[in-house]
């Protein structure tokens, strides 16, 4: 346990002291201007140093982060020359790829569509559960109350976005929400409740209506575990820690076949071959883009990205990730974890080293993360004991607003985080600052989750839903709209493989063409064969570390 040096806690005092005053203050709504402003000014986004021109593939041109290029300029992590594609492993109607919300969505409601249960394989990189959902806090948004509909929803949505969002996926996910909301429910999903059992719905930011149905701040974990139960309830076959490294296709059609996993406990192939694959492998948090920390599982990789480029598929608003705005700043242990914004629809505020309020706390995120950089930026933050800038998140202010004992009936997870380091958010403020937490674009898709070509064209065979892809959030997700996401279109994936399912005859034929096609592009381009994808996992170690492994083997 560490809790605050003595330094930091002359500091909290002033947080303490301009507390009644500050409850007092109303903060002003920002213009849309205004908002535009503040964000092209701070916000790692419009950074110069952050992005570079594709110079490969269907998006070539295109500005991306530099992190994203380094993996779409690379050789693939497999020799296609070495690999026997003469033995399938597995010979199935329907390939899931990725063990989060939307593989278990999608998974169950292939079944519900009368794929069988054993013409399913779902391979993932680490355990079946092992995915961002799991990590999500605050809720799930839904328009369910008479004051409130799907199109206030989808304004919502688009503004927050910055209208870049692609409309005909915003309506999908704002029109399938309720219903989401109902079968989840009925699945055994424990949403919070008042005693008459009404749905209690929360404030989220850009959102103009309480539309938050939560548990907890454990949404993502019990959502996941309802689905994962039901997944393993109809005993379809998990392949854990054998990753997707390639798709496979057919070499006469082009069309999707199925993937190569890599078993990360053998080190061998296992060939899938499949009438429709179904891309569900999350984000890219673990990349750090601009150097950020990250909110994200240890997967989180972008290998979905990365196999789905070299097929063919189109890219959108990969110039655009998401930092939420209240990340762990101290202490060093849990730097980068997920402070709920939840935290501020009950109330709390944000407040620089002078004790001053500097930003409406319910700002589209990208807003409140540029306001929290800027107030470090210009010398109003705090700096932690590991040399960090952040800012006070007035945690205590929760339960003096809504009543003693909010904060450990409604944050009970956040509570214990902090209770491990010594720090009591029922009392003291937390220091805070942005972390990387979602890819806001990916792979384009249309509202049945084919994946789509550059020209609008299908790419036959594959699927894609959930944070692989792009189009839904534009340029920034509001909270909640995540693990609708996933649940939205990996229902709507579900549904459409099984369709596939019933119009194919035969299986298609399997081969890595495509990829001896992008490594005769890499060649032209001179990339270095040291730079390899998918990515699989981070490394952390080190380069000493990595030095003397390398003097132990030779
Ligand atoms: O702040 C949060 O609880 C995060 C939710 C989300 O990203 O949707």
């Amino acid at each position: 346990m560490i809790g605050y040096p003595p330094e930091l806690r002359e500091l909290i005092k002033v947080v303490e002291e301009t507390r009644e005053e500050r409850m007092e203050q109303v903060m002003k709504r920002l213009s849309l201007e205004e908002r535009d402003e503040l964000v092209h000014r701070w916000h790692p986004d419009y950074r110069k140093d952050t992005k570079r021109p594709l110079r490969i593939g269907p998006n070539k041109g295109e500005i991306v982060y530099n992190e994203i290029a380094d993996l779409l300029e690379a050789w693939p992590a497999e020799d296609p020359d070495e690999v026997d594609l003469s033995k399938i492993d597995y010979d199935v109607d329907v390939l899931v790829i990725g063990g989060g919300g939307a593989a278990a969505a999608a998974t169950l409601w292939a079944i519900y569509s009368d794929v069988e249960p054993d013409n399913i394989v779902i391979a993932t990189k680490l355990r079946f559960g092992d995915a961002n959902t799991v990590k999500a806090q605050g809720g799930i948004q839904a328009a369910d109350r008479p004051n409130d509909s799907p199109a206030i929803h989808f304004l919502d949505t688009f503004g927050g976005g910055h209208f870049a969002n692609k409309p005909e996926l915003v309506r999908a996910l704002v029109t399938d929400a309720p219903f989401i909301i109902k079968w989840l429910e009925d699945l055994g999903v424990m949403f919070d409740k008042t005693g008459e059992g009404e749905m209690i719905e929360n404030a989220g930011g850009g959102a103009s209506r309480k539309r938050l149905h939560a548990a907890r701040d454990y949404t993502g974990l019990e959502i996941m575990r309802v689905m994962r139960d039901e997944v393993w309830n109809y005993g379809v076959r998990i392949l854990e820690f054998q990753p997707a490294i390639e798709l496979l296709t057919d070499p006469e059609t082009g069309e999707v076949s199925g993937a190569l996993l890599w078993n990360m406990e053998t080190g061998e192939y296992t060939i899938v071959r499949s009438k429709v694959t179904i891309l569900t492998t999350g984000g890219f948090g673990r990349l750090h883009l601009a150097g950020f920390p990250t909110t994200n599982h240890y997967g989180a990789t972008a290998d979905g990205i990365v196999m789905a480029y070299r097929v063919g598929a189109n890219l959108r608003d990969m110039d655009s990730a998401q930092f939420h705005p209240t990340g762990v700043a101290w202490p060093e242990a849990i730097v980068g974890e997920l402070i709920t914004e939840k935290c501020r629809g009950l109330g709390a505020h944000l407040v620089n080293v002078e004790g001053r309020r500097f930003i409406r706390e319910l700002e589209p995120r990208d807003v409140v993360a540029s306001a929290i950089i800027r107030e470090c930026a210009e010398g109003r933050g705090v700096v932690t004991p590991t040399g960090r800038c952040a800012v006070w998140l007035d945690l205590p202010l929760i339960d003096i607003i809504n009543g003693p004992g909010t904060i450990k009936r409604y944050l009970p997870a956040m509570y214990r985080q902090f209770m491990r380091q010594g720090i009591d958010i029922t009392r003291e403020p937390v220091l805070t600052y942005p972390t990387l937490h979602y890819q806001n674009g990916g792979i384009e898709i249309d509202p049945y989750t084919h994946v789509l070509r550059p020209d609008g064209s299908w790419i036959k065979g594959l699927l894609a839903a959930g944070e692989v892809t792009g189009g839904v959030h534009g340029k920034n997700r509001l909270m909640g709209n995540s693990l609708l996401d996933i649940t939205v279109f990996g229902r709507r994936a579900g549904i459409t493989a099984a369709k596939i399912v019933g119009e194919k005859a035969s299986k298609p034929k399997i081969s890595l063409a495509h990829v001896k096609r992008y490594m005769a592009e890499l060649e032209k381009l001179g990339i270095p064969r040291t730079r390899r994808a998918p990515k699989i996992l981070p490394d952390y170690r080190g380069k000493h570390v990595l030095e003397r492994y390398i003097n132990i083997l030779y």
